[in-house]
């Protein structure tokens, strides 16, 4: 259970990420009631499970896909991680913490790349969901409209963004202030460290579809966009945030 059930909920306390906290734990956690709030998250980190079966978003992405990003890519974050950090004056901190304290410093590259990687898949998976995508409803989708004029906006805006990421990285949909933006990436680079709430975000590198879409990241975007986009919990993490702002 280690990683991920007790760093996310710190990370939704801190961040008002409350659905991404209650999406992970809904499958990935043995004792996913257990309150540790004055526990802190450290390492050894571990991987958490996917919040569905691998094969649950084929044909959009097949098991084998998950088989190497979930198994292989997102499990050697976290295998990374805990070598960086182990025996380290950084073993006592938190994912969340890890992130923020090595942003920008080159000296800490390896750890911040693998603590943000860790992050960034483990939102993604939540941000994916079978018989997903298409418009969200409520007060997301007003906020849609009045920050980008419509939803198709949005998705022009959201399409682009993963487009034109050179080489690896991510495109997201963020809360920055009071104002919904899409965003990229590169990298492991995270909205977090710019002070930006995630609400929904895609993983861009070509580990994450060319198996199934091989150089045609276009097409992994939209069927992202009109399969998989989960936006409950998008829409969750963006009233969590409205309500932390507003308290
Ligand atoms: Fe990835």
């Amino acid at each position: 259970m280690l990683v991920t059930r007790r760093v996310l909920l710190k990370t939704a306390a801190k961040l008002g990420l409350a659905a991404f906290a209650l999406g992970t734990s809904k499958l990935a956690f043995a004792k996913p009631n257990t309150p540790t709030p004055s526990r802190r998250d450290t390492m050894p980190f571990t991987l958490p499970e996917l919040p569905y079966a691998k094969d649950a978003l084929a044909p959009f992405i097949s098991a084998e896909t998950f088989d190497f990003h979930h198994g292989k890519h997102h499990n050697a974050y976290v295998t990374n991680l805990n070598k960086l950090v182990e025996g380290t004056d950084l073993a006592n901190k938190s994912l969340e913490e890890l992130i923020q304290l090595s942003a920008g410093d080159a000296s800490k590259a390896g750890i911040f790349n693998n603590a943000a990687q860790v992050w960034n898949h483990t939102f993604f998976w939540n941000s994916m969901t079978p018989n997903g995508g298409g418009a969200p409803t409520g007060k997301l989708a007003e906020k849609i409209a009045a920050d980008f004029g419509s939803y198709e906006k949005f998705v022009e805006e959201f399409k682009t963004a993963g487009a034109t990421q050179f080489g690896s990285g991510w495109a997201w949909l963020v809360l920055d202030g009071s104002t919904l933006k899409v965003v990229k990436t590169a990298n492991a680079e995270t909205p977090l460290t710019k002070g930006q709430t995630p609400l929904l975000t895609i993983d861009v590198w070509e580990h994450a579809y060319y198996i199934d879409y091989q150089n045609r990241r276009p097409d992994f975007i939209s069927t992202f966009v009109e399969k998989l986009a989960n936006w409950k919990f998008a829409a969750a993490n963006f009233e969590a945030a409205s309500a932390a702002k507003a308290a």
